[in-house]
């Protein structure tokens, strides 16, 4: 068997010059040695989530993107960054080739020398980090997730992000003293899991979203009350499942336009349907919404018509994860171990190469962050 220091470890990267110009490319990149608590991992399979696309593409304009070679023979895609502030917005990144893919699955080939990394050769682990589009992976132990027994890389490969993050909603809704979610692009990789979540756990789960065939995708999960902002009763239907459940906290993964704000405005209608007197400065029940996505790039927008007890802010997986402290996160991710392949079961609707994810079509059908369109990278095939 080849060694860490024999491999050459084909790597996606993405750079934005100074010059406005995004590239995406394929480099040849060393493979450290793992040290005594790290191991080395052939990464199998990297899911593309909405956060990746994020330092994938930068503020480009994928419209008008270009497909090339390099001298290799391997893809090359280039765009333009619009001139003014979506190019000043990123000017920590500038001119840096930047590794992608936030996590991933694979098997251990190579471990450090510690009995708890040698443990693992040989066996499949699930891995947080970054520069997951990379042939090989070499991951500090205290990120990696051994899978259970028979459960593959594909299996595995979401096995941090959205799991964490949708058990990191409960436990904020816990912890801030609210019985009851929302959710907002309730349809998402995410949304389902938070759904098996709540039907699970008996959390009363209030699911938006924006098109009907995903209120049906939700329903025929067991949900018991999605709404549809396109529906023309909408914010009578959100009023009417917030009086219900007495949903009182929202993650929202839009973050503009004006849904936070309806949201709150909802939660305030439904509280005041059994409020015994009138108070000018609204109802005294607090009412939280977390922005904790971006699909909607829009202002954010809304009219303060929910009294005086409210927050509205972000909400982002790493900070809750340190908050919540050792024993907290240990717990979290053994219930992810446990319930991989049913709670947290992630379904793509393709395996790409690392070279297909360069491909124009291609990119066309992951870039949408549509419904059901979630790739999965296998940097091996
Ligand atoms: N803050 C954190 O720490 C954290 C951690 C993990 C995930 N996230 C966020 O969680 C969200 C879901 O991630 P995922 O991997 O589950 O996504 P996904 O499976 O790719 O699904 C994306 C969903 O968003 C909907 N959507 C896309 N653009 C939209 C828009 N402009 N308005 C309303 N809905 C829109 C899509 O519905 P259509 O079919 O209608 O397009 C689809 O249901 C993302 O925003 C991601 O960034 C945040």
């Amino acid at each position: 068997m080849s060694t860490s220091q024999q491999r050459t470890n084909l790597q996606l990267r993405s750079l934005v010059k100074k010059s406005g110009e995004l590239e995406l490319s394929l480099v040849d990149t060393p493979l450290p040695t793992p040290g005594p608590d790290e191991v080395l991992v052939r990464i199998e399979g990297a899911p593309i989530n909405p956060s990746d696309l994020g330092l994938l593409f930068g503020a480009a304009d994928m419209r008008g993107a270009q497909a090339s070679v390099d001298g290799h023979g391997r893809p090359v895609i280039t765009a333009r960054v619009p001139e003014g502030a979506a190019l000043r917005a990123m000017a920590a990144r500038l001119d840096q080739s930047m590794p992608v893919g936030n996590e991933g699955a694979g098997t251990v080939v190579e471990a450090g020398s510690s009995p708890a990394a040698q443990a693992l050769v040989g066996k499949k682990v699930a891995a947080l980090g970054g520069a997951m589009y990379s042939q090989w992976r070499v991951v500090p132990l205290a990120q990696c997730l051994p899978l259970p027994e028979g459960a593959t890389a594909a299996q595995g490969a979401s096995s941090f992000v959205n799991p964490l993050t949708a058990l990191g909603m409960v436990e904020t809704m816990r912890r801030e003293g609210h019985k009851a979610l929302v959710h907002t692009a309730a349809a998402s990789n995410l949304g389902q899991m938070l759904n098996r979540i709540c039907q699970k756990d008996g959390v009363p789960l209030v699911n938006i979203v924006r098109k009907p065939e995903q209120a049906e995708l939700l329903k025929g999960m067991g949900a018991q009350y999605v709404c549809d902002s396109s529906s023309p009763g909408f914010l009578q239907e959100l009023t009417d499942a917030l009086a219900a459940t007495g949903a009182t906290i929202a993650f929202d993964a839009t973050g503009g336009g004006p849904l936070a704000g309806q949201i709150l405005g909802c939660m305030e209608a439904a509280i005041n349907r059994n409020a015994k007197e009138y108070s000018r400065y609204g109802s005294t029940t607090h009412k939280q919404v977390y922005i904790y996505g971006g699909l909607d790039m829009r202002p954010t927008e809304f009219n303060r018509n929910f009294g005086m007890t409210w927050g509205m802010g972000g909400w982002l997986l790493f900070p809750f994860l340190q908050k919540a402290g050792p024993a907290t996160v240990q717990a979290l991710k053994d219930r992810v171990a446990a319930e991989l392949t049913t709670t947290f079961a992630s379904h793509y609707s393709k395996e790409i190469s690392l070279a297909e994810m360069l491909d124009l079509e291609v990119i066309g059908v992951y870039n949408q962050r549509a419904t059901g369109t979630k790739y999965l990278v296998n940097p091996g095939k």
